[in-house]
């Protein structure tokens, strides 16, 4: 029966190949950011990509989970469940979460299959996020207003082998996507 179509038949009709883009690094590190840059990016060149934002995702699909480590790592593994769903359609899924420990990571990875998943850590320091402070949590956190804030009162372990780092702080999201790019694409062209 020829019903089904093939992850395969999926990657030449898009003429791209599926593959998640693991982001991983502390709020206010630049992932989101980077994740919704490099996606324009992709559209602009012709590749079909979807991002997966935590603050978004924490909106409908994980609304019912915290900030403790056994809800950080249900809201990792549903994310890994859709990243798989997605990159076995073909589509360059590019997921942006703190996901804070090696365990998570690999849990997400061990869903998604190690082939297709490219570890990224944004690995800008706590020192630089703090100052950044986009969203004020920082200060919540030291000031005991936010529990289990990572980096403050909730642990980050550090990728041991990520496939790339990138410390934002002294690098401009221009040339980071850049290089992002010069790393991913040849890996995405179907050919
Ligand atoms: S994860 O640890 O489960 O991967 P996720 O990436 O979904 O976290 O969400 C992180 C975002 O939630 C942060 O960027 C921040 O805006 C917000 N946030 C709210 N409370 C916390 C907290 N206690 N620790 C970290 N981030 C928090």
């Amino acid at each position: 029966m020829d019903n089904q179509r093939s992850l395969i038949d999926k990657e030449l009709l898009l003429d791209q190949k599926g593959i998640v883009i693991w982001f991983t690094g502390l709020s206010g590190a630049g992932k989101s950011t980077l994740a919704f840059e490099l996606e324009k990016r992709f559209f602009d060149q012709g590749f079909f990509s979807q991002v997966l934002d935590g603050d978004i995702l924490r909106l409908g699909l994980c609304s019912d989970l915290g900030y403790s480590i056994s809800d950080r790592k249900e809201n990792i593994r549903r994310i890994a469940e859709v990243s798989k769903l997605f990159c076995n359609s073909g589509i360059i899924t590019i997921t942006a979460f703190i996901s804070p420990t090696i365990e998570m990571r690999e849990l997400a990875r061990s869903i998604i299959g190690k082939e297709r998943f490219l570890e990224i850590f944004i690995s800008t320091p706590l020192s630089i996020c703090e100052q950044r402070d986009t969203k004020g949590l920082y200060q919540k956190a030291r000031q005991g207003e936010i529990l289990n804030f990572t980096g403050i009162s909730s642990e980050y372990e550090e990728p041991k082998k990520p496939f790339l780092s990138i410390d934002t702080s002294d690098i401009s999201i221009e040339n980071t996507v850049e290089l992002i790019l010069s790393k991913i694409l040849p890996i995405v062209k179907y050919y």
